[in-house]
């Protein structure tokens, strides 16, 4: 025969389900106060390369195409005669990342065939317009400051203006 419960009994157990109800609820408010805390002092942050930095001094730099820094920075240094400058190894179709073809004598898109010449100007395939370039210029020690905030764009007249290459 089952006993039926005491009154004394069934609050005890209520008090207890009470108790713990209690607790669960202290213990859910402490931890979204400290995951608060916690995103207050790491907040979430994408971490970014830098726009602006230093790739070395002139001489260092032969004519031609040097991809010394296309993976760092995604950026071909190209040497003339007398002058240096900075294109941005992004294809002006849909941004993908051309490769410097030195037996061609060009740079060749992977995606859908656009090529450029060394000087970034677009000859084939439906890159609208020629390569970007970026702002050079010299820091105090004589290093090259490449300043991607800075651009000139071909097409606009711009690679004449000053910042858009070094005379060397
Ligand atoms: S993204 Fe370069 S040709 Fe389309």
């Amino acid at each position: 025969m089952i006993e039926a419960a005491k009154p004394d009994e069934i609050i005890v157990s209520r008090r207890r389900i009470l108790l713990a109800a209690g607790w669960a609820g202290i213990g859910i408010f402490v931890t979204t106060l400290l995951s608060a805390i916690a995103r207050f002092f790491f907040p979430r942050t994408i971490i970014e390369p830098p726009t602006r930095y230093k790739i070395g001094y002139p001489p260092q730099y032969s004519e031609g195409v040097s991809e010394r820094f296309k993976k760092q920075f995604r950026i071909w240094i190209v040497r003339e005669v007398n002058r240096l400058y900075v294109i941005e190894a992004k294809c002006t179709h849909l941004g993908c990342t051309p490769n410097w073809l030195a037996a061609e004598g060009k740079f060749k898109c992977p995606c859908h065939g656009s090529g450029f010449t060394p000087d970034g100007i677009n000859i084939e395939g439906p890159a609208p317009r020629p390569l970007e370039r970026f702002k050079v210029a010299l820091d105090a020690d004589g290093q090259i400051i490449v300043d991607e905030a800075i651009r000139f764009r071909g097409e606009r007249g711009e690679w004449e203006k000053a910042g858009a290459f070094l005379k060397v």
